[in-house]
């Protein structure tokens, strides 16, 4: 790690909720619906490589390997407690999947290494800084075309979520995802063709899934 930042904020916050992370996810936040959308979303082929940025407990880099076997699946997270738990599940699940442990804005993959990048309720986890400095790391990691595919709170689209956000706006790095800055972000830090793909409402505020392209003819 090159860079460290000040501010890490694990899977629920504190350390010693992660037990708990899955059954949240599981029966909280009915995860299987947009996980699963997420995965149509980002149109996989055989043969192409993925990393699941922040990959958690592995349910997401899980999910694809069984759904795309032929897709080649790396997952990464800064916290050896949740990849202790991925590598367990994927085991158990009779999946294989490369587990990397690193940071989001420091990746350990050489330029153009991947197809798709694909992030599921983490930027809301990184500090204005680290979100930049992850948004460039992945556009380095990817190949010219690749795509990058976030899933995380994003502006509310109808009441509940309204009132949800106006709490959750509070709490970790959310509020400039509430309002609907991370397009802007995206682009500023190369990205083209951005597009909302779909919107979820959850007990715990509005989800928005956004799918950027890294331009053909940057990079590798
Ligand atoms: C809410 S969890 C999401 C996990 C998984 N992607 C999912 O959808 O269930 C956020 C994850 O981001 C990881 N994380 C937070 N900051 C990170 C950073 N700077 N670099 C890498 N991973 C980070 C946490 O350890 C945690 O596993």
């Amino acid at each position: 790690m090159s860079q460290e930042s000040e501010r890490y904020i694990p899977a629920l916050r504190f350390r010693w909720l992660t037990p708990l992370y899955d059954p949240v996810l599981r029966w909280g936040m009915r995860e299987a619906g947009f996980k699963r959308s997420l995965v149509e979303q980002m149109a996989l082929r055989p043969g192409m490589r993925v990393l699941d940025l922040g990959c958690g407990t592995g349910t997401l880099a899980i999910m694809l390997e069984q759904l795309q076997p032929e897709v080649e699946v790396t997952g990464i997270d800064g916290d050896l407690e949740v990849l202790a738990i991925a590598q367990e599940k994927a085991a158990r699940a009779g999946v294989s999947i490369q587990w990397d442990s690193g940071m989001a804005y420091d990746l350990p993959y050489a330029d153009g290494s991947f197809d798709r990048v694909v992030s599921s309720l983490v930027i809301h986890h990184l500090t204005m800084p680290d979100k930049q400095r992850t948004f460039r790391e992945v556009l380095r990691v990817l190949r010219p075309g690749g795509e990058f595919h976030i899933l995380d709170f994003g502006k509310p689209h109808n009441l509940y979520t309204r009132l949800a956000a106006a709490v959750i706006r509070h709490f970790e790095e959310t509020a400039v995802q509430l309002d609907g800055r991370l397009p802007e972000m995206l682009i500023h830090s190369g990205f083209t063709e951005l597009g909302e793909v779909s919107h979820f409402t959850t007990v715990f505020g509005p989800l928005t899934s956004l799918k950027a392209i890294k331009p053909a003819g940057v990079g590798k």
